[in-house]
């Protein structure tokens, strides 16, 4: 294990990036949510404002697992999601910023509204604007293998592909995303403030191993809780500590378990249902903080957020800070089942 000083040094410059998001991402006040809710005084770190193509938290991972695809001279980047995933939406931004081809396996038949936005607006419509080619694939269970054969595919026919893993999740995605605790240690410094906790969703799990590993080197009184999202909470706790665990090693810090909590609860039916919960926290951000949640993961995230408050698990007087890991598009795609 290295010393506190040289885990640090390796967080702030022992992996080299790329700079396509726009960082740091302003951390602000929600002073009208805050007084609706009557508890904590809530903060948001807007992840959503990283700029490139709309923005979100895939960005952040992106910066760095990317400077490993262009230093390998690869011409392609190969990735995929569900149709509405953010994640696809941001590696065909960045193929497209980077000059490079973007390929993606679109999963059809996870759980999605029957309306035809689903299919051709938010995120889907920008993958076309940014020129990915569309591979539509069916729905397994399985994140990861058609786009591993996608790009096995591409090898055959001569290119040099770069698998960019679903959700961007991956031990260097974990590192990537840690930097984020860098930049919200120095914004609650500059406003005095000490936040209890950072309220996030949590999906495939490297965004919330990036946050627990981060805040275990420089933000150890702050606790990390992650929203389960997919109504899978077991399977989203187990990734968090296996991605947690792997960027640990690859920096030299240490990783406890118990610092990873993952919330169950309000996922509502499943990954991308919206339920009453998520549609409430939707139109209290919207209409208290000009703030746009979508329905599949800041929604979900929020919704899980002010329910802890309402539980009493943070006096009024203490500050929390909530991720707005972005998805913006998406609500688009959902309109209907937001019910405006
Ligand atoms: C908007 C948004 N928020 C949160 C997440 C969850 O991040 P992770 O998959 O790293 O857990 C995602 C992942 O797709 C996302 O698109």
């Amino acid at each position: 294990m290295k010393t506190k000083d040289a885990v640090l040094a390796s967080m702030q410059s022992g992996f080299p990036r790329l700079g396509l998001a726009t960082l740091p991402t302003p951390l602000e006040p929600m002073r009208r949510l805050t007084a609706h809710l009557g508890g904590p005084r809530l903060w948001v770190k807007r992840e959503d404002m990283t700029g490139l193509g709309f923005g979100g938290n895939k960005l952040r991972k992106l910066d760095y697992v990317l400077h490993e695809a262009v230093a390998s001279n690869a011409d392609v980047l190969v990735s995929g999601g569900v149709v509405q995933s953010n994640s696809q939406r941001q590696v065909a931004a960045a193929a497209a910023k980077l000059g490079m081809e973007c390929h993606l396996a679109v999963y059809h038949g996870r759980l999605a509204p029957p309306t035809p936005e689903y299919e051709t607006s938010g995120n889907m419509l920008l993958n076309r604007l940014f020129g990915a080619h569309l591979h539509p694939v069916p729905w397994t269970g399985d994140r990861n293998v058609a786009i591993e054969q996608l790009g096995s595919r591409l090898r055959q026919e001569g290119r040099r592909p770069y698998f960019v893993p679903y959700g961007v999740s991956s031990p260097l995605g974990a590192i990537a995303y840690a930097s984020i605790i860098l930049e919200i240690a120095e914004q609650s410094a500059a406003s005095g403030i000490r936040p209890a906790a950072i309220v996030h969703c949590s999906g495939s799990g490297g965004t919330q191993a990036g946050l627990v590993l981060g805040a275990s080197v420089v933000m150890p009184d702050t606790r990390i809780v992650g929203i389960d999202i997919d109504a899978e909470p077991e399977r989203v706790r187990s990734d968090v500590i296996a991605y947690g665990r792997a960027a640990a090693e690859m920096i030299g810090a240490p990783f406890a378990e118990d610092d990873v909590e993952v919330i169950a609860g309000h996922a509502g039916p499943g990954y991308g249902v919206p339920h009453a919960a998520t549609l409430e926290a939707i139109r209290l951000a919207g209409a208290l903080e000009a703030l746009p949640l979508d329905p599949v993961y800041s929604g979900k995230g929020l919704a899980g957020l002010i329910a802890l408050i309402r539980e009493g698990r943070w006096e009024s007087g203490t500050d929390v800070v909530f991720i707005h890991t972005g998805g913006t598009p998406a609500l688009f795609a959902y309109q209907a089942v937001l019910e405006l």
